[in-house]
């Protein structure tokens, strides 16, 4: 109920947020080709383009797209109220720390990977003039806006840089339990992210595969179609693992039911549990609601530890990312008797089964 009467707030918000920009004197930036709601937009547009051209291969919805969203995550969740609570220094949250002490942050267990896209993204940082928390949050909407099928990300400036590294334990790991995931999340965010928000926040793994849980498969995709915003990564995961994409064994890692797909022990484990199995089995065939959620917690999650009145939004500059594509299918050879059943109040919706022989996927070629 409490969340019906947000939603139906932001979307009259969003409603009226229109109707003023278009009211709104509008300011020309000085490139001469742009106009922005608050001069302080001006600069993205430029950041836009040239991660658009020289990062993410011309606005595609690739590996250093997907990076760059997970690279969101491990700098924004970085920040713990218990540990200050304890006289202990925390972490910034989205404060760019990831970047800025990347010999020390990226050697964390959980940060395993992200080395390579804090390189890549160095360059950038480096010939723009933003803060590294607001290049990283931006390089994620960006990315993110190249998956058809995704929602348009929200995009802040004003974002005030690290000045210390956050302390080792606070990114969750795929070994870890709910429990522990969920007591993480909701450290971090103050109680927001609860079970319900957590699942929000796993339509990530949408446009996701894995380095190095198994490093004899590098790119092995959580689902079938890793590059597209759907809501095959709910089907997939609900289905009775059968085989690894490599090796077995794996620390975090459990059975798929595709050939060459990676599951992650944490998201078969939420999928399943009594308190988030409902909300998972609500994402499958609902891409709006894939699209709606994710554009909520992921605005709040980009802003953890900074405060959001000293803070502009830009996210007008973040393209709108083109139309869903496909249907909500299992993956050939598959069929309803395939799921394990984990919501108990409601069937699993009924999907239509792709034709031909035994679906298999291909790994996401690495940048
Ligand atoms: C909450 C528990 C979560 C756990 C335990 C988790 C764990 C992981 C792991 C183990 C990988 C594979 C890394 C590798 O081996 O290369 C991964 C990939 C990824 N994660 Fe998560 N994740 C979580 C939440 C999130 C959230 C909230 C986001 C985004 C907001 C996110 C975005 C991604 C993306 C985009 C990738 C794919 C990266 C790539 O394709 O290279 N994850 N995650
Ligand atoms: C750089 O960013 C700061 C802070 O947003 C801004 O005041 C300044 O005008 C910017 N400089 C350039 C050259 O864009
Ligand atoms: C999809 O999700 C939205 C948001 O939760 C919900 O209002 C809607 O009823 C769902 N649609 C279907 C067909 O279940």
């Amino acid at each position: 109920m409490a969340f019906k009467t947000l939603f139906t707030f932001v979307s009259l918000a969003t409603a009226l947020a229109g109707t003023n920009a278009a009211l709104t004197r509008r300011v020309a930036c000085p490139d001469g080709k742009n106009t922005a709601t608050n001069a302080a937009c001006c600069q993205l547009f430029a950041v836009r383009d040239d991660l658009q051209e020289n990062l993410f291969h011309g606005g595609q919805c690739t590996a250093e797209a997907h990076e760059s969203l997970r690279l969101t995550f491990h700098d924004a969740i970085a920040i713990s109220p218990a540990l200050e609570a304890q006289g202990q220094f925390g972490g910034g949250g989205a404060d760019g720390s990831i970047a800025i002490f990347p010999e020390i942050e990226t050697n964390f267990h959980p940060n395993i990977g992200l080395d390579e896209i804090v390189e890549l993204q160095k360059p950038f940082v480096q010939r723009h003039n933003l803060s590294v928390a607001d290049f990283i949050q931006f390089a994620g909407a960006i990315g993110v806006s190249n998956c058809p099928g995704a929602p348009q990300l929200a995009a802040f400036v004003g974002r005030k840089d690290a000045t210390q590294p956050a302390p080792d334990g606070l990114v969750p790991e795929p070994f870890h339990t709910p429990d522990q995931i969920f007591d993480r999340l909701a450290d971090a965010s103050q109680g927001e992210f609860d079970p319900i928000l957590t699942v929000w926040l796993l339509t990530a793994h949408t446009v996701a595969a894995a380095n190095d849980v198994d490093p004899t498969v590098p790119g092995s995709p959580f689902d079938s179609t890793p590059g597209l915003w759907d809501t095959q990564f709910f089907v997939e995961t609900q289905l009775r693992g059968t085989m690894f994409p490599g090796t077995g064994g794996n620390q975090g890692e459990v059975e798929s039911a595709i050939k060459g797909e990676l599951r992650l022990q944490s998201d078969h484990t939420i999928a399943r549990d009594s308190r988030t199995a409902c909300e998972w089995q609500s994402f499958v065939n609902n891409q709006t609601k894939a699209q709606q959620m994710f554009q909520f917690v992921f605005h709040d999650l980009s802003i953890l530890g900074q405060d959001i009145n000293q803070l502009v939004d830009c996210s007008e500059v973040v393209p709108v990312p083109p139309p869903p594509q496909g249907v909500t299918h299992f993956p050939a050879g598959l069929t309803i008797a395939d799921v394990e059943q984990a919501c108990a109040e409601t069937p699993f919706p009924s999907l239509p089964t792709d034709p031909g022989p035994a679906t298999s996927v291909a790994p996401v070629p690495l940048p």
